[in-house]
């Protein structure tokens, strides 16, 4: 029989309705199943800041020993992470921050590096001249403040280019979709958009498309999934002329998190560290992360049979024990 769990990680997930936060909820269960001893639950909060708030305390009120909290937005998640650190209960910040420092430790990437690296990828790209569309994801996110600070800050160095218009997304396509065309034909001279993320990319190639202006337009992108509906394959089908990686960080915050569990050292900032993708590195990539998906195939298949293994020995102690006990 299993031990009963030692500890209890709560995670609050802003949404659980995306590869990208499929990937990193795949990263987490890879990574718990090296700790038997944990009990783990996830309360999704369907991108509703309230919700957030609402089952983050229900996690302090079921005694959590250690909370993981990615914040659909800052500002209102902010008091209640506060509230649960000042009671002495740890807390992983992962990949979408409060505004506050009070916390335990930040697991993600560096979104200002991220704005950067794209401001600066566009800065090559039309050699430092042209006019150029951002769509921003939800108001409030910290990826979204984050990406935009940085991306304005690398275009601030290349006087031939114009940030001449925004939009804001809600992260996912069917907003853009929906706001883009006024803004683009209020802006025909735009020769790049630059999207916080590659579902809002796609949706701007979609729109591109729709006008006739795919020939002209660039559009890149955020995040570098893998998968047929990934960045990966949307750079190299020549949707995105580039994404910029984003990794979800699933199996870093559970590494971080058991750290903290079991009071060993750990750093108080994790970043993962981003690149560009683009047609020269593309297949690289993907050939990469293809054979990491087989190879964590195989650790799940060496995992289902030990297991199996497990419990063919339990079966035979219970039959030695019928037999000695007779
Ligand atoms: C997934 C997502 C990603 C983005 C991240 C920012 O929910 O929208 O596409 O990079 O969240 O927090």
């Amino acid at each position: 029989s299993t031990p009963p769990p030692k500890y209890t990680i709560g995670f609050s997930q802003c949404t659980n309705g995306d590869a990208w936060r499929q990937a990193m909820l795949a990263g987490m269960q890879k990574e718990l199943s090296f700790y038997p001893e944990v009990r783990f639950r996830i309360k999704d909060a369907h991108d509703d800041s309230r919700l957030q708030e609402k089952q983050i305390r229900e996690f302090l009120r079921e005694k959590v020993d250690l909370l993981i909290v990615s914040a659909n937005e800052a500002e209102p998640i902010t008091p209640i992470v506060e509230e649960a650190f000042n009671r002495g209960i740890p807390v992983v910040i992962l990949d979408r921050r409060t505004t506050s420092k009070l916390y335990t430790a930040y697991v993600g990437g560096n979104n200002l590096e991220v704005g950067q690296a794209a401001g600066n990828y566009v800065g090559n790209l039309l050699q430092g001249r042209g006019n150029v569309l951002e769509v921003l994801g939800a108001p409030g996110a910290s990826p979204a403040v984050d990406r935009h600070r940085g991306f304005a800050q690398a275009l601030a160095s290349y006087p031939g280019l114009h940030l001449v218009a925004q939009v804001h997304g809600d992260w996912k396509r069917p907003s853009v979709m929906a706001r883009l065309p006024t803004i683009l034909r209020q802006h025909p001279e735009t020769n790049l958009i630059f999207a916080h993320n590659d579902r809002m990319a796609l949706g701007a190639y979609q729109v591109c498309k729709k006008l006739g202006l795919d020939q002209r337009i660039r559009v890149i992108g955020v995040d570098g999934l893998p998968g047929p509906h990934g960045g990966l394959q949307f750079v190299q089908d020549g949707v995105l002329a580039a994404t910029m990686l984003y990794p979800p960080g699933g199996e870093e915050a559970i590494r971080t998190a058991m750290k903290i569990l079991r009071k060993e050292t750990y750093e108080k900032e994790n970043t993962l560290s981003t690149m560009v993708i683009d047609s020269t590195n593309v297949l690289t990539m993907k050939l990469q992360t293809e054979k990491l998906t087989s190879q964590q195939q195989d650790i799940q298949r060496q995992q289902r049979l030990l297991q199996q293994q497990r419990d063919t020995y339990a079966s035979q102690q219970t039959v030695l024990y019928v037999l000695a006990a007779a």
